[in-house]
């Protein structure tokens, strides 16, 4: 990370994160800490999601935290207008229960972003919105590495739903001057990420299957290829985005820009936790249908813009997943325990 950046626009300015005890928005949150924000965190704590009190228990006397639903717009309006900047991680994030409940994955990620929008629309000072955005949006690649000129032609309802939350943004920006950004996510690894269930986060759901002498169940042949980028490396995007003049209105690709083989990533997990046993079997149901054979992004646009560029490779940054989870992975399998200290 460059010292040079001017991470100091954070200091005494006041953060919301949505989603403030997920994986991606606890981890935001202690650096927004350290960064010297004010931050509030938001979060509906639901079923089966990443919300973890003990993702926050290094800061929680730093931070306020209020349990609530961004699909309730009297809850989200003054907590909008009282932020200089609002990181909305909030989401249905399961790409299997947005083809099975695509009305909840609507009403998560269409209409809880709107009610961040027009909060942040009707507030005196409007913050700025940072959205997280999905690789999903695009869908299967026509070229590669995929940019921000791809067409969009998402596979699945969340993919659509957070294309929908995107476009709200731009048309804030546009119509209402609104200041925005869009970070289109890709595989988000490392620690604080929930570890109880594998529809998404598979890195660390096979972590926590390893670690447990439970089999690592592989789809097909494995050879499907993603673009894996670690969490700390995320958050500086968050950041940087947050604060640079020249990502407003903008939309941006992150990603390690690294194209990685599904199996090749399983045997690093492997490596790291020093066992595992990997399991092949043929793709369930329509799940092969939504399955993106190959991706990898560019992140040239977010590097001119803000200087950021991803600083961990796969095997470091496994590696230090596995440090923590080494310690901390019962943590994970029990939430309330966790809750309790
Ligand atoms: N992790 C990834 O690989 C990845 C990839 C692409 C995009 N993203 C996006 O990044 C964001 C954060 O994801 P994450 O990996 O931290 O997931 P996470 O499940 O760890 O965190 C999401 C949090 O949002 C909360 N939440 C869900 N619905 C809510 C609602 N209606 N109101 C308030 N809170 C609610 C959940 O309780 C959870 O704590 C999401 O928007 C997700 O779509 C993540």
């Amino acid at each position: 990370m460059a010292a040079s950046f001017p991470y100091h626009r954070l200091k005494g300015r006041s953060v919301l994160i949505t989603g403030g005890l997920g994986f991606i928005g606890s981890s935001l949150a202690h650096r927004c800490v350290r960064l010297g924000a004010e931050v509030t965190l938001l979060d509906a704590c639901l079923e089966p999601y990443g919300w973890n009190p003990f993702n926050i228990r290094e800061i929680e006397r730093d931070v306020r935290f209020i349990r609530g639903d961004v699909r309730d717009r009297d809850l989200v309006t003054p907590l909008v207008g009282q932020a200089d900047i609002v990181f909305h991680m909030a989401a249905q994030v399961g790409r299997e229960i947005s083809m099975s409940d695509p009305r909840l994955d609507a009403e998560i990620n269409c209409t809880g972003t709107l009610n961040v929008l027009e909060a942040a629309r009707k507030s005196g000072q409007p913050p700025r919105v940072v959205f997280a955005g999905s690789r999903g949006q695009a869908g299967e690649p026509e070229s590669m590495p995929v940019d921000e000129t791809h067409p969009d032609r998402p596979t699945d309802i969340y993919g659509i739903n957070k294309l929908a939350g995107e476009k709200y943004l731009l048309l804030y920006h546009h119509v209402y001057a609104l200041p925005v950004v869009s970070l289109r996510l890709n595989n988000v690894y490392g620690p604080r990420c929930q570890m109880h269930a594998g529809f998404y986060g598979i890195l660390n759901w096979f972590m926590a299957n390893a670690m447990q002498e439970k089999p690592i169940t592989v789809y097909g042949d494995g050879s499907q290829t993603r673009d894996y980028v670690y969490i700390d490396d995320v958050v500086d995007a968050f950041v940087r985005a947050a604060v640079s003049e020249q990502t407003d209105g903008e939309v941006f690709y992150v990603g390690s820009g690294v194209e990685t083989v599904f199996i090749e990533m399983v045997r690093e997990v492997v490596r790291a936790v020093g066992k595992g046993e990997i399991v092949h079997i043929p793709f369930p149901g329509s799940r092969e249908k939504i399955d993106i054979r190959r991706f990898v992004v560019s992140t040239a646009k977010l590097e001119a813009a803000t200087g950021w560029k991803a600083e961990h490779d796969l095997r470091i940054g496994i590696e230090k997943t596995a440090e923590y989870y080494k310690k901390y992975l019962w943590r994970y399998l029990n939430r309330e325990v966790s809750g309790k200290g």
